[in-house]
């Protein structure tokens, strides 16, 4: 039997794994076990999941992962607090059921900001004082810069944003450090933080932040990649660039698609891959788990955004763009659960 990943890496940083619920039984309830040693949520623990309605909580299926990460003695990260997709429209709607955003009377704008950062409070707040004893990880706001926003900082023109500048960040920040367990860190978690606009984007936010005493503890970097992208030097630096902050860096949704952006062409089936690109993908992976290996304490996790290839977001992406015909193939275990050649060139 295939030796655990998690004990390969384990003096320099933990393995984990995204999955929804359905995942803990069977056998990739057994594959994460064995070779993960931290867990987060591909999808429940998201805002439309946990308060579909305003007052709503709805954590049965959160609790399952909880639970399980307890059992088994894992660590947990929670995905996500605050983000602008996945989110129910409830929240940027004010008392009359209009769209804040849409508001152009500065007092009704005042009042709308002030009730939408009452609703991150109780949010943050409701969550975090259920889950504080078993969350070690939270990412507390997920994908709030846009290269493109019109504003030039990069900061994302969310409703998030529109409504209340960047005073969401600050009060879910805020709130989340008010009840979170001792030794739990807050995060800020993106993606494409390799790109260098980006990431300066990002850096010169949470350096504003930090400066103003946000207490953020990290950066969490998505690292959905590319067989050829972006490049180890773009990942060093980034990861660089935040430990130089005096912040913790995590990997945190980590899969190596096959495919170029946008995905095309894919190959149709996962039988139609060829042993070629599974070897350059090893040949990949070899290249960054040895770099985040180097960069010692400057990473603290590692997580695979599933467990084997076959159950992965990148197949609706590859399907998208090829008229519903695609398969991706990013991880180190098969649609089988069986070893790839990236598990054996990550563990050497
Ligand atoms: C994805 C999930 O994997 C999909 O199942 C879901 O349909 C959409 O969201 N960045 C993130 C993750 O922060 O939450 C996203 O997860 C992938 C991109």
């Amino acid at each position: 039997e295939a030796a655990p990943l998690e004990e390969r890496y384990k003096d320099s940083f933990n393995i984990g794994a995204a999955i929804e619920p359905h995942q803990l039984e069977g056998i990739s309830g057994e594959v994460l076990k064995r070779h993960y040693n931290s867990i987060v949520a591909e999808n429940v623990m998201k805002p439309i999941n946990i308060q579909p309605e305003e007052g709503k909580f709805n954590f049965e299926e959160a609790d399952k992962i909880v639970k399980f990460a307890r059992e088994n003695d894992m660590d947990l990260r929670f995905h996500t607090l605050i983000w602008h997709s996945q989110v129910p429209d409830w929240f940027f709607l004010d008392k009359e059921g209009n769209k804040m955003v849409d508001e152009t009377d500065p007092k009704k704008r005042e009042k709308n900001k002030k009730l939408l950062l009452k609703r991150v409070e109780t949010h943050v707040k409701t969550i975090v004082k259920r889950y504080k004893d078993d969350v070690d990880s939270w990412d507390v706001v997920n994908e709030v810069i846009d290269d493109y926003a019109p504003n030039g900082k990069g900061l994302r023109e969310s409703p998030w944003y529109q409504i209340t500048g960047t005073d969401y960040i600050k009060v879910a920040f805020e709130t989340a450090d008010r009840f979170v367990g001792k030794d739990a860190k807050l995060y800020i978690n993106d993606y494409n933080t390799e790109v260098e606009v980006k990431r300066d984007h990002l850096y010169n936010l949470v350096k504003d932040l930090l400066d103003q005493g946000v207490p953020i503890d990290g950066v969490g970097h998505q690292a959905h990649i590319q067989l050829g992208w972006p490049s180890l030097q773009q990942m060093e630096d980034s990861f660089n660039k935040f430990a130089s902050l005096g912040l913790d860096n995590q990997v945190t949704e980590l899969d190596v698609s096959l495919y170029g952006w946008p995905p095309r062409p894919a190959y149709p089936t996962y039988d139609a891959i060829p042993e070629s690109e599974f070897d350059r993908q090893a040949e990949r992976y070899d290249q960054i788990f040895e770099l985040y290996e180097r960069l010692g304490d400057k990473i603290s996790s590692v997580t695979f955004w599933g467990i084997a290839d076959n159950h992965t977001w990148l197949d609706d992406r590859a399907r998208e763009f090829n008229n519903g015909v695609g398969k991706d193939a990013p991880f180190v275990f098969d649609i089988n659960y069986n070893t790839k050649p990236a598990y054996w060139s990550i563990m050497d």
